[in-house]
């Protein structure tokens, strides 16, 4: 099994519908894929953890990749696990306001200050994947 995490920057504010129109897409394809993760966006940064078999995972990081949504992709991790993080999503997903991130994450700035939010909140994948799980974690479904 296959895991990718990457950070990128939307280029432009998402509204709600189009996010729910992006995890619709994400979740019928990954289900269909057997792919499983989770996606959090915050002031216009997305931070996406993907698992599942490596020619599935690499198609659809290509087609992610290629989206005109997002820019400045950053791959933080593409290795080998032995079982998915979120077994049961096809698409986790949580969107964060600064004030939350700030509150639980030491040593973050809000974008508000900040306008480079990913290179300064994502020094690794192993900072990724305890936030992502932070989320995870307190989210209700
Ligand atoms: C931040 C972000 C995350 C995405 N995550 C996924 C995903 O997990 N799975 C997926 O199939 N597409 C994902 N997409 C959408 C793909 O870029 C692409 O639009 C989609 O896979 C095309 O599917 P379609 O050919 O069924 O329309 C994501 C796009 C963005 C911008």
């Amino acid at each position: 099994m296959r895991r990718i995490v990457y950070c990128s920057q939307s280029t432009h504010d998402f509204t709600p519908d189009e996010l729910v129109d992006l995890l619709g897409t994400s979740r019928d394809n990954n289900e269909r894929d057997g792919l499983s993760g989770m996606l959090l966006y915050s002031s216009q940064s997305f931070l996406q953890l993907l698992e599942g078999g490596d020619a599935a995972i690499r198609s659809t990081y290509e087609r992610i990749a290629a989206d005109p949504r997002h820019m400045n992709l950053r791959k933080l991790a593409d290795i080998d696990v032995p079982a998915p993080t979120f077994p049961d999503w096809t698409m986790g997903f949580e969107h964060v306001d600064d004030e939350e991130l700030a509150d639980d994450l030491d040593g973050f700035t809000p974008a508000t200050l900040y306008p480079l939010v990913n290179p300064d909140l994502i020094t690794n994948a192993g900072v990724a994947t305890t936030l992502l799980g932070l989320y995870a974690k307190n989210r209700v479904r």
